[in-house]
């Protein structure tokens, strides 16, 4: 019960045990305590007192504070109580509904990531039968393109021509291997590769990949050992660095791809400690926030407009890079950029 002025007059056990006064601590003293200050600030607690006289009742949820400064969430009644006309105090009921407003909050999570998942699964679907339409249509390409290249008699243009012809329906080839890789969720083929090798022949589409506003640098280390790794899946993941650095920089800036050796020993033990050859791909955006940075890698985490962003783009990397034996890391500060490396290990004899 409080007084008219909101002063607290009887106390409970149900009272103490929500917010944590006893009943000698606490009466005498103003019911504005249980508010968060920056809603005391906003006249919170008279604004409910007033409702309550003019409407007959005041109903609210919101976050109210214990006694050991923790909030929790609180639905409240307050009841005006009246004799002879004249106001005496109040009937002030608080229920403690925060594992009902939480659940609450998870489910609405749970539907999005659900929604987001059906969206993701209907484009696997639509790209699997367009890419693989796009593949027979592409054969058929290649094949004439073949049977041209041994024709007798060809001049020297027409075989320039042909040549170009066929680099762009190989490019083709490899996107929609890339496209069905991607809606069959297909297991990895490792092959043996230079890492620098396979990131010059698509340095150009990363580069397109940033756009004209961004700045992009290479600085490849020379004589790497060779990695055992699916190219596609690779290309997929420089795709997804690229394009966040292009994102976390929409007012321009710099972005630099570098490879170099790094060797790890595992535990102190010196055999079993590993050479692994490692893709760093770096920008001077916005940087991620410690939250961010450490949630970043979760399928669905996105912190883009829906439609900009999946949130896959992250996992794809790491489930990459773990499944090819290898490691990948995030460092990144706001306002000051963020460096992705992508780890895998030199190929063994
Ligand atoms: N280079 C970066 N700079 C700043 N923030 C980044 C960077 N890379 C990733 N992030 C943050 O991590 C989040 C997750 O990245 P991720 O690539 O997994 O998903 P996305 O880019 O949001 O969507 P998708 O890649 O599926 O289109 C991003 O939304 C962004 O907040
Ligand atoms: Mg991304």
């Amino acid at each position: 019960m409080l007084d008219q002025q909101g002063y607290v007059r009887s106390w409970n056990s149900g009272g103490e045990r929500i917010k944590g006064y006893s009943q000698d601590e606490i009466i005498g003293q103003h019911f504005s305590k249980f508010y968060l200050p920056e809603d005391v600030e906003k006249g919170m607690p008279e604004l409910g007192l007033e409702a309550a006289r003019t409407h007959g009742k005041y109903e609210a949820e919101g976050w109210r504070l214990r006694k050991d400064g923790t909030r929790f969430r609180a639905s409240i009644v307050i009841d005006p109580i009246w004799h002879d006309g004249q106001l005496i105090g109040y009937a002030k009921v608080t229920r403690d509904v925060t594992e009902r407003f939480e659940a609450n909050n998870r489910l609405i999570e749970a539907q999005k990531a659900l929604v987001q998942s059906q969206k993701i699964e209907a484009i696997g679907k639509l790209t699997f039968g367009l890419a693989h339409d796009f593949n027979n249509l592409l054969t058929v390409v290649i094949n004439s393109l073949d049977m041209i290249a041994v024709r007798p008699g060809a001049d020297a243009r027409t075989k320039e021509l042909v040549d170009t012809a066929m680099r762009a329906a190989d490019r083709g080839a490899l996107l929609t291997r890339q496209l069905l890789s991607f809606a069959r969720g297909q297991n990895l083929v490792a092959e043996r590769h230079d890492l620098n090798e396979l990131l010059a022949r698509s340095m150009e589409l990363y580069r397109r990949t940033c756009g004209p506003a961004v700045e992009f640098r290479v600085d490849l280390a020379p004589n790497l050992p060779p990695v055992f790794i699916d190219a596609a899946q690779f290309e997929a993941s420089m795709m997804n660095l690229v394009a966040n650095s292009r994102d976390a920089m929409p007012r321009g800036g710099t972005v630099t791809v570098s490879t170099c050796l790094v060797h790890r020993a595992e535990s102190d033990s010196e055999d079993r400690s590993q050479d692994f050859v490692c893709v760093r791909v770096g920008d001077n955006g916005s940087g991620m926030s410690p939250e961010v940075a450490e949630r970043a890698t979760e399928p669905f985490f996105t912190t883009k407009d829906v439609g900009k962003g999946s949130g896959l783009g992250l996992s794809q990397v790491f489930g990459f890079a773990a499944q090819s034996g290898g490691f990948a890391s995030i460092e990144s500060q706001e306002q000051v950029g963020t460096v992705i490396q992508l780890c895998v290990p030199t190929a063994k004899d």
